[in-house]
């Protein structure tokens, strides 16, 4: 097919890439970017292509993965001080968890999730990303007969999810998603859920594989991705990561969600529409649509 974008235009081919990056479409915006050089060589495309490919570094190994998700999270949590010493009070308290619980089951993904639940009365639930835990710890706190199996990637938020955890029902481990098949054996959960993760990852067939691995004939799979969906309203400035590399690496698209899971058995796709918070999103993009996706679908039974 041939491209829409005049790429001698220098200037309007960067600010369509840009879009690509603000809706975070890494994929789109590498292609773009890649397919402009190749027709009109200019070193605005290659010092765009270079930064890109940067962003996208700690995709090239699991390693590399593993390093910037843990490196993310100890930043983010571990500031010592006096905050640090208030919130290890609160946590051993058990306040922090009853707070968590509380604003947790109070979410829309939650309740969504919590449907699935009681629809389907699991015994075994795997949380893959449980990131400090919050979901995994309502979904055990309010259904005390199931068990929950939070993995997530970075060894920081294990341990806060440990010390939050009050629960017998409920365990926490270190681990990657897209290798929850070597961690448990095949078919052993009722239902695997997955809330803002798959956006992550370096590869989303390979761990929905892994996810349905471990998930036995008719259970349930439940995920949850962001739904971002802008368009230019004016001049989009350069692109700078938050984290310094590009966290979200690939955005969902009602109809990419549709034509890739609706015939599968017991499909069902939710918009959770929200409010970005101020600043969140640029003024130069006008927003179309805004919020998360909640996708859920069985394996045959
Ligand atoms: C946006 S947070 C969401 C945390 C949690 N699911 C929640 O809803 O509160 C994403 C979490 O996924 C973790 N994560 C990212 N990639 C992962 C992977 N491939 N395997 C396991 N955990 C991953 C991150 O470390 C982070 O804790």
């Amino acid at each position: 097919m041939d491209s829409p974008h005049d790429f001698h235009d220098v200037e309007t081919t960067l600010q369509a890439i840009r879009l690509e990056l603000h809706r975070e479409n890494l994929g789109g915006a590498q292609e773009l970017v890649r397919a402009a050089a190749a027709t009109h060589p200019d070193p605005r495309y290659e010092e765009l292509a270079a930064k890109i490919r940067g962003w996208l570094s700690h995709l090239d190994s699991r390693d590399a993965y593993v390093r910037a998700q843990e490196t993310q999270y100890r930043r983010l949590r571990w500031d010592i001080g006096l905050k640090w010493i208030e919130r290890r009070m609160r946590v051993l308290l058990g306040r922090k968890t009853k707070k968590l619980v509380r604003r947790r089951a109070a979410k829309p993904e939650f309740e969504l999730l919590e449907r699935e639940i009681l629809a389907h009365r699991p015994a075994r639930v795997l949380d893959g990303g449980s990131g400090e835990g919050g979901a995994a710890l309502a979904v055990g706190a309010r259904h005390p007969w199931l068990r929950v199996d939070g993995v997530e990637v970075s060894e920081t938020n294990v341990t806060l999810a440990r010390q939050l955890n009050r629960f017998p029902n409920v365990t926490f481990r270190v681990g990657l998603l897209e290798e929850v098949h070597q961690l448990f054996p095949p078919a052993t959960f009722d239902l695997v859920y997955s809330f803002a993760v798959l956006e992550h990852v370096r590869d989303v067939d390979a761990t929905l594989a892994s996810m349905l691995t471990v998930l036995k004939p008719g259970g349930r799979l439940c995920f949850v991705v962001p739904m971002h969906e802008f368009v230019a309203a004016g001049p989009i400035p350069e692109y700078e990561p938050i984290h310094g590399y590009c966290d979200h690496v690939r955005i969902f698209t009602e109809a990419e969600l549709n034509s890739r899971f609706a015939d599968r058995p017991g499909f069902s796709l939710t918009k959770i529409p929200s409010v970005p918070k101020p600043g969140e999103i640029l003024d130069c993009l006008k927003i179309i649509e805004f919020g998360a996706f909640f996708v859920a679908f069985s394996m045959p039974a």
